[in-house]
């Protein structure tokens, strides 16, 4: 019994050491609402540039505005500036959690949780845990815009200021602008709650931060494997014969009709951000039927949807694509079952 003791206290002793070789993470102490961004500094991740430790709730609102309205209180008063004169972030940018498994951005189930949810579903990707990845403007945008998206592809603020002029046709942020990006972005980042994690996982990730380096990184691996780093982004064709589509597919009317109501018509309203307005008219729907076998044609349903337009001067006003991971090939024969019945 006295040996038993004496064990358990030399293991003690031991541990205490090797608890106490970090000074500051002995005062870590996560719960479900701690940010990852938090955790991993905690950890020992390098804090990435768009990183902030406090967040005051007036810059949070600021920048709150920005996104939905478009402008808000300038600093010095009075109203800003509007960043663009066509778009707000929202019409193309949720603002709340859209994939159901952040792991599988599955266009199928987003729509459904769309509907759950009462969202948009729209061709760019959640603010929502956008300053928890690590690459902005992946793969396909790379590929075909090259230079214009480099610098973008790994820094929050170049994406931020890329989307404010490119995206939204609009014009470069002030400083005080990102500011407030930076503090409404990090108010809408992922918490522990969000990548559901056992009690086993919680308990580890508590003793952890109290360990070595390697055991941090190996805790680190695992909160990065509960959620995307980076939004995928893969730009797709339209089928080769535009009259025939996709053979394989059928469409389903009934889902055609929820993406017409939560994609298209989010922005083809009166007074969205597009002049077109797709009502549900018969004389709306014949322009599509019309126009589905013809080529290099805007109002070409398989076109409009992987190619979208371009801002041109004096029309600033676009239609940004839908890549596959936004819209699927089945996604977009139920569509076109909807707007186009045989
Ligand atoms: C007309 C549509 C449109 C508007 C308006 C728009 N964006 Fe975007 N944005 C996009 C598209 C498309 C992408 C690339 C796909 C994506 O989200 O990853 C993108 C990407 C981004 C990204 C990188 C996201 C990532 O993970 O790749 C950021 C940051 C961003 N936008 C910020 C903004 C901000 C801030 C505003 C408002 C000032 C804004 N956007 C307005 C369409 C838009
Ligand atoms: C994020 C906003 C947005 C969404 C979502 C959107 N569009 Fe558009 N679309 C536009 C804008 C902006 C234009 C440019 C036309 C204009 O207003 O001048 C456009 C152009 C078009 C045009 C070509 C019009 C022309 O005269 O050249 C068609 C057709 C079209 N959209 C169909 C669709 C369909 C179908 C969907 C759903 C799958 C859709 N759009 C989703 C914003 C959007």
């Amino acid at each position: 019994m006295k040996k038993l003791v004496g064990i358990a206290l030399g293991i003690f002793v031991i541990s205490t050491a090797f608890f106490s070789l970090d000074d500051d993470a002995q005062a870590v102490s996560f719960n479900a609402d701690s940010k990852v961004q938090d955790v991993l500094v905690a950890l020992g991740e390098a804090a990435p540039d768009h990183y902030l430790k406090e967040l005051d709730p007036k810059w949070v609102q600021m920048g709150y505005e920005l996104t939905h309205m478009g402008r808000t209180t300038h600093p010095d008063g009075g109203k800003s500036d509007y960043i663009s004169a066509i778009f707000v972030c929202t019409d193309c940018h949720n603002q709340v959690k859209e994939d159901p498994i952040l792991v599988n951005p599955d266009p199928e189930a987003r729509l459904a949780y769309a509907v759950e949810k009462d969202l948009p579903f729209l061709q760019a990707t959640t603010f929502w845990g956008m300053v928890d990845r690590e690459g902005w403007y992946n793969e396909d945008y790379i590929i075909k815009y090259g230079d214009l998206v480099k610098p973008a592809s790994t820094s929050l603020y170049e994406s931020t200021q890329l989307c404010a002029q490119e995206c939204s046709s609009g014009r470069k942020l002030e400083a005080w602008e990102w500011t407030a990006f930076q503090h409404y972005y990090a108010s809408i980042g992922l918490t522990l709650n969000d990548l559901n994690l056992s009690d086993k996982e919680m308990t580890m990730l508590e003793r952890g931060a109290r360990s070595n380096q390697e055991v941090k990184a190996e805790l680190v691996k695992m909160l990065k494997g509960k959620y995307l780093l980076a939004s995928p982004a893969d730009f797709i064709d339209p089928p080769s014969n535009h009259y025939e589509g996709f053979k394989d597919i059928t469409g389903d009317a009934a889902n055609g009709k929820i993406i017409y109501e939560r994609s298209c018509q989010t922005c083809h309203r009166y007074g969205g951000p597009s002049q077109l307005v797709l009502d549900d008219s018969p004389l709306t729907f014949k322009k599509f039927e019309r126009r589905i076998d013809k080529y290099n044609d805007p109002f070409n349903l398989y076109e409009i949807v992987r190619y979208g337009t371009h801002a041109e001067p004096g029309h600033r006003q676009y239609m940004p694509l839908y890549t596959a991971d936004r819209l699927s090939n089945q996604q977009l024969e139920d569509l076109r079952a909807y707007m186009i019945q045989p």
